[in-house]
Parts: structure tokens; sequence; C-alpha cells
């Protein structure tokens, strides 16, 4: 597999709405609370029960990205680590949605991805939205050793600026998410921007992603609005388009978006993990035709696949 650059960014193409005031002081007072970022409580919690119940519901325990680091420094087998890793960064608000992920979730797309895939002579895979990086892992194993394989995400990255007990924490676009004072973790979605440069970075990178050779990175890539430098036949996205993170509007934004990043006759696969679903998983298949994006396959009806039942543009 290879990572090439790939990102341009177009600005003349409007990113989310910001949040109005009264939707974000919501926002903080739901995700803000007792913080420690300690990996033995992230183990308690996880251990389910009581205590989960306790910590989460009646402490309003939260997750901030300082626990990425503490993680990746345990002292603990590759598989093990990697997989706290994702438990941990599954707890993360970035914004509009959670870092949620886990390690062969997206068995139902993978498989549509693999089928595609052997229409072309040298496949090449752009997936957005990756959160660590594990739900791509099997995929990337079983397309062909020659795929062109990118891995990218709005918040590949967070940024800690300040010292000692207070740490303000900067989202994958330089923006304030939040601050750490002692034990509080303060979420605030702000517009405020500062130069992450002058900060230290927080990789979010699964460790079975940094330590494989060669390693594998994530790339800053924002469905609303960038586009790849030169296009991919096949694009993959999982898990982002939600229609309760995004408003619809947003949603087919983005998907217009992302078919300036598609070939022509490329296909865009997006796919949502929900016990709801039958099997567990939904998704549906978009193929570039011309100027538009045609509905070629679907299963388990996606939520958002009444959003394209039509040709889009
Ligand atoms: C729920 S996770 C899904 C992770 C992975 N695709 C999976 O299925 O397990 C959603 C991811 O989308 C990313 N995301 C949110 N808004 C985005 C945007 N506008 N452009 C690209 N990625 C975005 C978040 O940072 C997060 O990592």
């Amino acid at each position: 597999m290879t990572t090439p650059e790939i990102c341009t960014v177009d600005t003349t193409c409007p990113s989310a709405p910001a949040l109005p005031l009264a939707l974000r002081l919501q926002h903080a007072a739901k995700e803000s609370g007792l913080c420690l970022d300690q990996p033995w409580l992230l183990r308690r919690v996880l251990a389910g029960g009581l205590f989960r119940t306790l910590a989460m519901r009646f402490l309003r325990l939260k997750f901030s990205p300082l626990i990425l680091d503490r993680v990746r420094a345990l002292p603990l087998p590759l598989a093990e680590r990697s997989s706290l890793f994702t438990q941990a960064i599954s707890l993360i608000n970035a914004r509009e949605t959670y870092k949620t992920t886990g390690l062969g979730r997206t068995r139902l797309v993978d498989a549509a991805v693999l089928r595609r895939a052997g229409e072309f002579q040298k496949p090449r895979l752009l997936e957005v939205g990756v959160s660590d990086g594990v739900s791509s892992l099997d995929l990337l194993a079983a397309l062909p050793a020659q795929t062109e394989a990118t891995l990218t995400d709005r918040h590949p990255e967070f940024t800690r600026r300040g010292f000692g007990p207070a740490v303000l924490i900067l989202d994958g676009c330089g923006r304030v998410l939040g601050l750490k004072l002692f034990c509080l973790y303060l979420n605030l979605p702000l517009e405020v921007r500062l130069a992450p440069f002058k900060g230290r970075s927080i990789q979010t990178a699964n460790p079975r992603l940094a330590e494989a050779s060669p390693p594998l990175s994530i790339i800053r890539f924002d469905v609303c609005r960038d586009a790849a430098a030169q296009p991919y036949p096949l694009i993959k996205c999982a898990n982002v388009f939600n229609r309760k993170y995004f408003p619809d509007a947003t949603i087919r934004g983005a998907v217009a978006n992302l078919g300036r990043s598609l070939t022509d006759g490329g296909y865009l696969f997006i796919s949502q993990n929900n016990d709801r679903y039958a099997e567990g998983e939904a998704y549906f298949v978009l193929q570039k035709q011309g100027a538009k994006l045609v509905l070629v396959e679907e299963r388990n009806r996606h939520e958002a696949l009444e959003l394209f039942q039509g040709a889009t543009t």
C-alpha cells in the first residue's frame, strides 16, 4: 500500500455549518464532566457493570484526547494496546461526531468494495472519516497488494496547548475543542482557531497503523469541502453520514463534494453500523456517471438512502 499526498482544499465549498449558540451550550453541558484520562479507569469502565453506570451516568465521567498518548505508551503487547486505544478513541467526542470505531465492523461494505475493485486494473481507495483507522484494516489486507490506499479524517490529530492543570485541546482544524482544568473537562466546540504548531500533537492513528511496516498514516480531509488532487475510483465512508450528527442538507452537500474526488465510473460506498439493521450494517453505493451520482446498489436500507434515491449532481 502507498500513501500519497492527496488533499487540496477548495474554500468555495462550505464546511458543515457552525452550531447555533443554544445548541453549542447544550453540547457543552452534555459532553463536559469529570475527566481523569487514566488508562486504569478506562479499563474499569470498559469492564461494565455497576461501576460503568455510576461513573458514566452519575459522575458524568468523560475521556478527552489526552488519554490517547497514555494508552499508546502502555507497556502492553500490540494487540492489547491497539484494542484499548480503539476503545479509548471511541469515547472521544469531536464536535458533531464521536470517534467511535472497531476492528472488522464494516464487513458488508468491505465485501462490496472488493467486488467492485475487481473492475479496475489498479484499484485506488480513498477512505474518509476513519477515526483511528482499525476499521479499514481488513479491507486493506484483502485488496490486491499494489492498491494505493489513503486513509483520512477531519481530525487525524489533536493538539494540546498549555501546561500542568490547564490544557487547551484543539481539533484537527486548530479550533478549540475543549479545556482540561485539573480533573474537569469542558467540551467547548468553539470556532476560535489557534496556531496548532505551537502545541504538542496527539496522533489518532491506532498503534497497529503506526507500528505497521511501512507505517500507515491518516491524512486530514474534510468530506464537506476537500477534494483529492487525483480522483479515486473507490471511496469508502463508514459511520460518518449519520442523520443525528448532520442535517440532511449537509449530508447531501458532502456527498456531492465527495463526487469531485471520484473518477468517472468510480464508486462511493456509504455505510453505517447499527443493531437496528439486519446484519448490523447497512450500505449503499453511488456511481459517478458524468456529472451525476447514481444509486447502483443498496443493502439493509441505510438511514440516509432516501436522500439519494434519485440522481444527484
Ligand atoms: C463514528 S467515526 C467512524 C469511524 C470509522 N469510519 C468506522 O466506521 O469505524 C466518525 C469519524 O468521522 C470523522 N468526521 C467527522 N466529521 C468529518 C468530516 N466533515 N470530514 C471527515 N471526517 C469527519 C470523525 O472525526 C470520526 O473519526
